[in-house]
């Protein structure tokens, strides 16, 4: 297994590029599943958990072809509607190709995804709307079965809580179905937005995209289109923490401004210099003088769970007390024994963390747990004195395309050992 080696590192300098979206690029490539034809998706990460989703497509019969920044997928000649637990269990996401199988095929059969270390990450939301729908839902030996004999009814769903997969999944399965449908509590995250303008893109009929209620109008058919994918927000936000954390000075590219709203005010607050131009960032590490904060994750336009680990970090080595609390995922703060090995001062009570600061973190041997909580314990390695050993690292490339290739021309000093 492979591990990284950190050693503390100088202050992050430089320009770094933010990839594509994992989280865009995942539902928009089971949406292909939708078309009869062939797309061309641009932006694309080079990522374990993209290279998942090409396997399982292919498993359903897509012809993929991939180039170094984009992919072509083609769903005219499926011929299987199962998508096996061997592929499904290496990525929740794939839940995601239940919707538009069902919605092709009238029969879909995908393996349960499992819990994961953050939590239990049930999917009762998922099949509750596919069932309004008009899906028959049983499940049998792991697997869920699904089947609209008579083609899928839009209607009218209320998600009890906002889930970014459930209203993904409910959009796909709906895009094609008989009527109207309205997800009501939906999720607003950018991604799920960009999997709507890419649907509409190829000719559906969706409304209120980022809204809170989103209408669907039924499409007989979609078109083959070329779409390039959104920056990733959370690989931008992990880099102005990498440029705060070691005092550097950062210019981050390819950022769409809007959808870094919140930790960007956080930071503002604490006293972070940011500048921010169009397109692009500069953070200031070494003029700025952090105080500390207190942070709740929400769901979209909230602070996002997908920053939290990245932001622990930061606060383990601000002056004070630091709060967070993760109303999210119940169980997401895996990172904080490791953080603490390092030197850090957490505290967890349910879902809530108190930090206090310390003025330095020691390397040490330390485990990944889950994509971001890796993530969080490179950014720790860059900064804890002497040298800091990851174990467990698929989880951070499940995520970050070769974090090292991006961070160590910036100053950083990060090995891939076996
Ligand atoms: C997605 C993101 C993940 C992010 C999360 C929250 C992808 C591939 N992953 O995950 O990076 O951290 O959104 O922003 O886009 N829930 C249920 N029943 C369901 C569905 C969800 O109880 O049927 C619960 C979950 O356990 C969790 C909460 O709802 O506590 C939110 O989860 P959800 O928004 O669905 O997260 P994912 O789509 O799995």
């Amino acid at each position: 297994m492979k591990k990284l080696l950190i050693r503390k590192s100088s202050p992050l300098k430089g320009i770094i590029e933010v990839s594509g979206s994992k989280n865009s690029a995942l539902p928009i490539m089971a949406a292909s599943l939708l078309l009869n034809d062939k797309c061309l998706l641009k932006n694309i990460p080079n990522l374990a958990d993209v290279n998942s989703m090409i396997n399982l497509l292919e498993s359903l019969g897509a012809k993929i072809n991939k180039k170094k920044s984009y992919i072509t997928i083609n769903c005219s000649n499926l011929k299987n509607h199962k998508a096996e637990y061997n592929l499904v269990k290496k990525m929740r996401a794939s839940i995601l190709v239940l919707g538009p199988l069902l919605s092709r095929n009238q029969n879909a059969i995908v393996s349960l995804p499992g819990g994961c270390a953050i939590g239990t990450r049930p999917i009762n939301y998922h099949l509750y709307g596919l069932k309004k729908l008009g899906a028959k839902i049983s499940i049998k030996d792991g697997y869920v079965i699904a089947k609209a004999p008579n083609g899928l009814r839009g209607n009218t769903i209320e998600l009890p809580r906002v889930s970014v997969g459930a209203t993904e999944n409910l959009l796909l399965a709906s895009i094609l179905a008989k009527g109207k449908t309205v997800i009501k509590n939906a999720a607003k995250e950018p991604e799920v937005q960009d999997l709507c303008n890419f649907l509409n893109m190829m000719g559906a009929n969706i409304k209120g995209i980022g809204k809170k209620n989103i209408i669907i109008k039924g499409v007989k058919k979609l078109k083959s289109v070329k779409y390039s994918i959104i920056p990733d927000r959370i690989e931008a936000g992990t880099f102005i923490v990498g440029a705060l954390i070691t005092k550097g000075k950062l210019r981050i590219n390819n950022i769409i401004i809007e959808h870094l709203q919140t930790p960007l005010k956080v930071l503002k607050k604490m006293g972070a210099k940011i500048k921010i131009q169009k397109n692009y960032i500069i953070v200031d590490g070494k003029n700025s003088k952090l105080v500390s904060s207190k942070i709740k994750t929400k769901p979209y336009p909230g602070f996002p769970t997908d920053l939290q680990a990245q932001f622990m970090c930061l606060f383990s080595l601000i002056k004070g007390k630091s709060y967070i609390e993760e109303s999210v995922f119940e169980n997401r703060f895996m990172h904080v024994s490791e953080l603490n090995r390092l030197g850090a001062k957490i505290f967890v009570k349910n879902q809530n963390c108190k930090i206090e600061g310390v003025e330095k973190l020691i390397g040490a041997q330390i485990m990944a747990s889950d994509l971001r909580a890796s993530v969080s314990l490179v950014l720790a390695g860059l900064v804890a004195n002497g040298e800091t050993q990851i174990d467990r690292i698929y989880h951070l490339d499940r995520g970050y395309e070769k974090i090292e290739n991006k961070l160590n021309p910036c100053g950083a000093n990060i090995k891939r050992i076996d």
